[in-house]
């Protein structure tokens, strides 16, 4: 059986009470990317003002930037993905308009209290990047943007529903648009790995993933086409998210347990940092080394296991030395017997 990176989701996680998750101040889009762009949009953003974001980054959030401002800076994130305030304030400028934070694999970012309010003083508007924690903030009851003036967050990240994003934040009125299109191209491609893997092709999914992706691609728009919003919000709403929620918290403290034990990879965040209300998107390990971690993909790709190596790059922007070391699991039990033993 097939494991995909979103972990695994049953129709027992559904449940006829209404959750009331969707709440009137959600703005819907197919991607986080989207919204970004969005963001970006009613802020008037021009080709003269400064985004500052962090250097260990998905391209798809520069891609969605560049239409706007190729003034881009980037501040440090170590290999624990901590960074340093004292550096993002060196950074700032008369002409800085927006700063990104990430909640990287979902753990909240901490910004201290002397960074926001100087952000804040200087009116720069801070974007909550935190498009891998939707569990977190379900778990932490999403009603704020967390200290910023914008969330983002990709549901799909998070559970296997292949699109769909959340924003919060002023936005100029527009339409809630999830790309139904979208939604079916990937979900037949989720489809079609789940065949190919039970007929025991699985070597042809993902065979690239030990290389590091670089890409140059333009901003592409998925807000044309038949909206799903209607149905996807119904779906969110009748999701017994407690469930969800205690399985993946129960999985991540033995996921930290089996760590402990070995060697030649560690977790990625110290168990002190898991909070009640943090869910792991996936749990990112750190390997001593490229070699270790590829290791480690091929025997999880021989048991059609989705581990996955993070981010693919945009060319402004790679970080190749972390790259080379991190690895996510998806979070499931056959993943953690497979750990185990390894
Ligand atoms: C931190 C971060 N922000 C934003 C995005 C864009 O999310 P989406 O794929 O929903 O556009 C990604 C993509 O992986 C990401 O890792």
């Amino acid at each position: 059986m097939y494991i995909s990176r979103e972990s695994s989701f049953s129709l027992s996680d559904l449940t006829r009470r209404n959750n009331h998750l969707v709440k009137k101040n959600f703005n819907f889009f197919t991607y986080s990317r989207e919204a970004i762009y969005a963001i970006l949009m009613t802020n008037k953003i021009t080709s003269d003002d400064e985004i500052i974001l962090p250097n260990y980054l998905c391209g798809t959030v520069i891609e969605s930037i560049l239409p706007f401002s190729e003034r881009i800076k980037f501040y440090n994130v170590d290999e624990s993905m901590m960074f340093d305030a004292l550096e993002v304030e060196s950074l700032i400028t008369d002409k800085t308009k927006v700063i990104f934070f990430v909640d990287y694999f979902g753990v909240v970012a901490k910004i201290n209290k002397h960074l926001m309010g100087l952000l804040k003083s200087k009116e720069i508007i801070v974007i909550r990047d935190a498009a891998h924690s939707f569990l977190s903030l379900v778990s932490s009851k999403i009603n704020h943007t967390n200290d910023g003036d914008y969330l983002i967050t990709s549901v799909y990240k998070n559970l296997p529903f292949q699109v769909g994003a959340i924003a919060i934040g002023k936005l100029e009125k527009q339409k809630d648009f999830i790309n139904l299109f979208v939604f079916l191209k990937r979900f037949s491609i989720a489809l079609l790995k789940k065949i190919l893997c039970f007929a025991r092709q699985g070597e042809y999914i993902n065979k690239n993933i030990k290389q590091i992706t670089i890409s140059n691609d333009p901003y592409v728009s998925y807000q044309w086409g038949l909206n799903s919003v209607i149905l996807y919000s119904f779906i969110l709403n009748h999701i017994n998210f407690n469930k969800v929620v205690q399985r993946r918290k129960l999985l991540i403290t033995q996921y930290y347990k089996v760590l402990i034990l070995k060697s030649d990879f560690k977790p990625l965040f110290l168990e002190e940092k898991i909070t009640n209300n943090t869910v792991l998107q996936g749990f990112p390990i750190i390997c001593k080394n490229k070699k270790i971690r590829d290791n480690l993909i091929d025997i999880y790709r021989k048991n059609y296991i989705d581990v996955y190596t993070w981010p693919a790059f945009h060319k402004i922007n790679v970080d190749r030395k972390i790259w080379e070391v991190v690895l996510v699991l998806p979070i499931d039990r056959r993943v953690l017997n497979i750990l185990s033993y390894v």
